[in-house]
């Protein structure tokens, strides 16, 4: 097993707000992300190795051991399964929330409800979960216009402002979970390379909770 770590970061969204969380623990990168076509960085740290991928990619990357740790949305996680993945720590950043979504003022009437998401086996879940038939309906983006279309009752999104919703003329229902970005570490690397991994869990940690501190006393 090599000596270094590995250390997986989504791109999109949460690389803007990844990078000045790991300059507060002291991690960076040994070139400007945004500027490169490059996907494999060093950092200021020799033993820390960066790749930036896909949001989606994160889990696939630590679960196989071809990352040790990842930085992902809990909703990604959600929708990935957890086998073969700790979770050791919440980064409290790009916080919004899993919901279902509907048209204004209609309410869901079919018996078997038509759902359209990128989240199919969250959204299987908790239909089963509340007793609701559903028809869930895979789709890559652009949710918003699927009840527009006809082509579904009801959508599974994320929500943060409500703006898209708004924009589109659907309100948010019910919340399926609040998210934030978690660390994830993959289990073997954790038992294996775990006095590499300590430290740098621990300098996290302490970002997280500087920026606590920071909150609190503002
Ligand atoms: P991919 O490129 O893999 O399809 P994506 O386009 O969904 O991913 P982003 O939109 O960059 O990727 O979102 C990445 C993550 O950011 C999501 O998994 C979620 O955890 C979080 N996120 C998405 N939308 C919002 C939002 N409006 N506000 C806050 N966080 C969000
Ligand atoms: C995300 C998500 C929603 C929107 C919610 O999309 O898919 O559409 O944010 O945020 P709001 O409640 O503040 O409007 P994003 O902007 O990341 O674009 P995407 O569809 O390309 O993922």
């Amino acid at each position: 097993m090599s000596k270094q770590l590995i250390l997986a970061l989504s791109k999109g969204r949460i690389l803007d707000e990844t990078l000045p969380l790991l300059a507060d623990a002291g991690i960076v990168p040994g070139e400007d992300l945004g500027k490169s076509r490059k996907l494999l960085f060093d950092t200021n740290l020799p033993d820390v190795k960066l790749v930036v991928i896909r949001a989606t990619d994160v889990p696939t990357y630590v679960q196989l051991g071809a990352a040790d740790l990842g930085v992902a949305g809990k909703d990604v996680l959600l929708e990935h399964g957890a086998e073969g993945l700790y979770e050791p720590l919440d980064l409290e950043i790009a916080r919004c929330k899993l919901m279902t979504a509907g048209i204004d003022g209609s309410q869901p009437a079919r018996a078997r409800r038509r759902v359209a998401t990128k989240f199919v086996n969250v959204a299987r879940r908790y239909y089963a979960e509340q007793g609701i038939q559903a028809e869930v309906i895979k789709l890559y983006g652009a949710l918003e216009l699927a009840p527009l279309m006809n082509l579904a009752d009801e959508i599974v999104d994320i929500v943060d402002t409500g703006n898209t919703l708004r924009a589109n003329g659907m309100s948010p229902r019910e919340l399926i979970a609040p998210i934030s970005t978690r660390l994830v570490v993959n289990q073997a690397s954790m038992t294996m390379k775990h006095v590499r991994i300590k430290p740098l869990l621990a300098r996290l940690e302490a970002a997280v909770q500087q920026r606590h501190a920071a909150d609190v006393s503002a």
